[in-house]
């Protein structure tokens, strides 16, 4: 059985790629301080061994990894929320940066050989350069504590790998929605929004016109993604965006929300959020060279999503 460890893995995106390499037989370590993720995401399984621990608790991650010798490694703890971040860049610089250039150093230093170590940034880094779509080499232009770290980890993720010669690699997740996303802060995916207020009654806030356009990729696509990376040999030392390539705006993702749920949205008009970037599409040719293709169009995504609530 393949040992593999998911740090962040009661959250989102980590939970539902958690719930993947449980069917696929796998034993998986999960270190969540639970500060967004939940115990309840996680699937009730033997094979699941799960630790309630923050990733900045040093001693104990490299105990973990010494005594563990995993696989493969996703690192997904992260405070998501880039307002948490511009409110908190000290504290959260440990967690979405140190903690993993730390692991970085315990795999160094021990001569750990993990098969291949996952790290998951975000499309925050191309900050707002109106230039579209998105492809890796588009300009960098990290606006946030969050997009800088996440652009720096990345960085010592991939020269990490040249240097030392650990087999890593990284992702550019675009706008993710799907089950399990946690839509408590008003920072919190669109999506998840969206679905909370069809769910209870509440009015939603579009901020602006809603014309602003997204690349929403759907869980189970970007699950998909995430085990093609790891597998392959070639994406050794490279950055992926993981999106779908097309751009969605939000009235329409609304009115198709509305349709699947056959509820109807009580919609109020707010300023433009400070700082929001009007257009959002990636180019997702480097991922589809090595044989992916999103699966999941948005009007099938949000059915799924909603049957699952
Ligand atoms: P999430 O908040 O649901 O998951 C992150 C998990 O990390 C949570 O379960 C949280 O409790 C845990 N965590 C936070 N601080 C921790 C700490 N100090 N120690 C241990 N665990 C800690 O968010 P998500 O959407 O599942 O995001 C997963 C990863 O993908 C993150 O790194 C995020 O930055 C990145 N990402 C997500 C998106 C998106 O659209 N959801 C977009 C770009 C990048
Ligand atoms: C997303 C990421 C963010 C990253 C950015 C990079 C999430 C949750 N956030 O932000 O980490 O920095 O991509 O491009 O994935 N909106 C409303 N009403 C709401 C909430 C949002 O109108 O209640 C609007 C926002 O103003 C925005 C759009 O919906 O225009 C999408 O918002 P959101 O889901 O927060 O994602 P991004 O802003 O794209």
């Amino acid at each position: 059985m393949e040992k593999i460890l998911v740090t962040g893995g009661a959250g989102f995106i980590g939970s539902n790629l958690v719930d993947k390499l449980v069917q696929k037989d796998c034993e998986v370590y999960v270190v969540d301080d639970l500060s967004m993720g939940k115990r309840s995401n996680l699937p009730r399984s033997e094979h699941v061994h799960f630790f309630q621990r923050s990733i900045i608790d040093f001693d104990f991650m490299e105990k973990l990894l010494v005594r563990e010798q995993f696989e493969y490694i996703f690192l997904m703890a992260a405070v998501a929320s880039v307002a948490d971040t511009v409110v908190h860049p000290y504290s959260t610089h440990r967690v979405n940066q140190d903690a993993d250039v730390f692991l970085l150093e315990v795999i160094r230093k021990n001569n750990l050989k993990p098969k291949k170590v996952l790290f998951t940034s975000s499309a925050a880094v191309y900050g707002d350069d109106p230039q579209l779509p998105k492809g890796e080499m588009s300009r960098i232009n990290p606006l946030s504590p969050y997009a800088i770290d996440k652009y720096a980890t990345e960085r010592f993720v991939i020269n990490y790998g040249k240097l030392y010669g650990i087999n890593t690699v990284a992702t550019r997740f675009f706008n993710v929605y799907g089950p399990k996303q946690n839509p408590k802060s008003p920072y919190s995916g669109v999506l998840s929004i969206i679905a909370d207020c069809l769910s209870s009654g509440s009015p939603f806030n579009v901020f602006g016109d809603g014309e602003q356009t997204r690349d929403f990729v759907y869980i189970d696509d970007v699950v998909a993604a995430l085990m093609l990376l790891i597998r392959s040999e070639n994406t050794n030392g490279y950055v992926y965006n993981v999106a779908t390539g097309i751009s969605t705006d939000l009235n329409e993702v609304i009115s198709i929300f509305e349709k699947v749920s056959e509820k109807k949205l009580t919609v109020v008009h707010k300023d433009p959020r400070k700082g929001d970037i009007k257009y959002s599409v990636a180019d997702v040719t480097r991922l589809s060279n090595l044989g992916y293709e999103a699966m999941v169009p948005i009007t099938v995504g949000l059915r799924r999503y909603w049957n699952f609530l």
